[in-house]
C-alpha cells in the first residue's frame, strides 16, 4: 500500500478521539494535513470543535476548509492534539520538526490533555537519532549553539535551500543535528534545554497519550 494511504488510514483512525465542542490541536506535516483534511469533512457534516494550527500552513489549511479556529490567546487548554512525527521510540519519546514547526508544536502539545501521534509504520523506531535531530535557535547564536551540539558528538547542519536559511513560523533558524543514535534521549534534551541561544528542540518526551501506526490497512494503536 502506498505510504499516502497508510498516512491517510492512521489520520482517519484518530478521529474517534475528536469530540463535539471539543478545542482540538491541528499538527503539520503530510500525515496531520490529511488529519486536517478529514476533520474539514467532520465539520461539514456538523461537527462542532474549535481548532489550534501549529504553523502558518496548517492554519492555511484549515481555513481553507472551513474550521472554526481560536489561538492560545483565547484559549489554554486543548482537549486533544493530532499530529504526526519523524520518528517514534518504543516509550514513545518523539523526533518532531522535519517540517519545521517544532516550537509551536511543542507548544501545543504541552497544553494538550491527549496527545495523538499519526504515521506510518516507518517512523517507529527502536532508538531516535537516524532522523537529524532539529532544534531551532536564535539567529544570533546559531554559530555557537552549532559549535555545541557538535562537542556532543553531531553533524549538524543550519537547514538551507540553496543557500538560503530556512526560517521558522517564529522567524529563527533551524539546525538538523545528525545523531546516528541517540542513547539517553533523555539527557540529551536536557542538555539541549539549557543551551542559550536554543528556542526549541525536537525530542518531545512524555508527552504523548496515544500512537496509531498505520501499516498496509491495519492501524496499531499504542499507549503511554
Ligand atoms: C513538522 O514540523 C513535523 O514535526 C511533522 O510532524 C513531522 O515532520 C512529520 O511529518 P510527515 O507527517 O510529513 O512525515
Amino acid at each position: 500500500m502506498a505510504n499516502d494511504q497508510e498516512k491517510e488510514a492512521a489520520a482517519r483512525a484518530s478521529l474517534r478521539f475528536i469530540r463535539d465542542g471539543q478545542v482540538v490541536g491541528l499538527g503539520t506535516g503530510s500525515t496531520a494535513a490529511f488529519f486536517i483534511r478529514l476533520l474539514g469533512e467532520q465539520v461539514r457534516d456538523g461537527l462542532r470543535i474549535r481548532g489550534i494550527p501549529t504553523s502558518v500552513r496548517s492554519k492555511e489549511l484549515a481555513l481553507s476548509l472551513g474550521i472554526p479556529l481560536t489561538t492560545l490567546e483565547e484559549c489554554q487548554e486543548i482537549a486533544v492534539t493530532v499530529d504526526g512525527a519523524d520518528e517514534v521510540d518504543p516509550e514513545l519519546r518523539l523526533i518532531k520538526g522535519g517540517g519545521g514547526a517544532l516550537l509551536r508544536e511543542k507548544v501545543v502539545a504541552s497544553a494538550t490533555r491527549q496527545l495523538v501521534i499519526v504515521a506510518d509504520a516507518t517512523k517507529r523506531v527502536p532508538v531516535l537519532g537516524k532522523f537529524p535531530l532539529p532544534v531551532e535557535v536564535i539567529q544570533f547564536a546559531q554559530a555557537l549553539v552549532a559549535k555545541r551540539i557538535a562537542a556532543l558528538g553531531a553533524e549538524v547542519r543550519l537547514r538551507a535551500e540553496s543557500g538560503i536559511p530556512f526560517v521558522t513560523d517564529e522567524n529563527n533558524h533551524i539546525l538538523d543535528c545528525h545523531f546516528g543514535e541517540i542513547p539517553d534521549a533523555d539527557g540529551l534534551a536536557r542538555q539541549l534545554s539549557d543551551m542559550p541561544g536554543v528556542v526549541e528542540h525536537g525530542l518531545f518526551i512524555g508527552m504523548v497519550s496515544t500512537a496509531l501506526f498505520a501499516k498496509g490497512s491495519e492501524v496499531v494503536e499504542l499507549h503511554r
